[in-house]
């Protein structure tokens, strides 16, 4: 693999002082599934909607988070005190229902996606989970939603998971909207460790490359990015 240059203009000193410390596990398919096996255990709507959504929608094989990131966000919103939520990629809704599960019994999650067909899905298990009172799905491109919120901040946690080239225009919508201690997060920032693969070149690898960029030249926020799924960034607005 040919380095992209990208990846050490950013964080240099930090990366160098990672490379003598200790950096983190990479995880083999054993391990991973270790990993996964100390975690919660999924219930069965979960279940139930990881197979139904491989079965209705075989060539949208990967879209949903992993089990492991699931928790991991439940975990962090109910940590978190969050009672104010905002989800930009709903798919059929199993990160809506880990988010919404972390909010209080009055919390709201506004649900931003394009597709009328895979949340007809999430409609269904919000209800089985019984977070349906709690979720409000708007169904459009999610930057005309979000430019339609009103302009002050209303939001405790928000999470980016939707068209990896629109990510810099949510996050410009969405840092103004963030309460001043909220949380962003944002999915599929490793790209699947093409971020750093110079031969990589489609739009939406260098949607992700440009987001984090952009992401560690922006002093609203402090992140990090984790190595939990596919990459997790996760920040929060000082
Ligand atoms: C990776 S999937 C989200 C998976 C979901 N978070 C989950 O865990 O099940 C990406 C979603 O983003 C939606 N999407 C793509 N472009 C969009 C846009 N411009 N505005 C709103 N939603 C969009 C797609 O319809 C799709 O449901």
């Amino acid at each position: 693999m040919t380095r992209c240059p990208a990846a050490s203009r950013t964080g240099d000193r930090g990366a160098r002082v990672g490379a003598v410390t200790r950096t983190t596990e990479s995880l083999t398919p054993e391990l991973y599934e270790y990993l996964v096996a100390q975690g919660a255990p999924l219930d069965d709507v979960l279940a139930d909607l990881v197979e139904e959504t491989a079965r209705l929608f075989p060539a949208s094989k990967g879209m949903q988070i992993g089990p492991e990131q699931g928790t991991f966000t439940t975990l962090l919103t109910r940590i978190s005190g969050a009672r104010s939520a905002v989800e930009i990629g709903t798919f059929t809704g199993y990160s809506s229902i880990c988010l919404a599960r972390g909010l209080p019994e009055d919390g709201t999650l506004l649900a931003l996606d394009v597709s009328d067909e895979w949340t007809s899905v999430a409609r269904r298990y919000w209800e089985r989970a019984g977070v349906s009172d709690k979720v409000e799905l708007r169904l459009g491109p999610a930057l005309e939603s979000l430019r339609a919120l009103p302009a002050e901040p209303r939001f405790d946690l928000a999470f980016i998971d939707a068209d990896k080239e629109g990510y810099i225009g949510y996050w410009e919508e969405l840092v103004p909207r963030m309460r001043p201690g909220g949380i962003l997060l944002a999915d599929n920032t490793l790209s699947h460790g093409r971020v750093v693969d110079a031969s990589e070149t489609s739009d939406h690898v260098q949607g992700i490359r440009d987001f984090n960029a952009h992401l560690v030249a922006d002093d609203r926020v402090t992140q990090v990015l984790l190595p939990i799924g596919d990459g997790l960034t996760l920040a929060r607005k000082k």
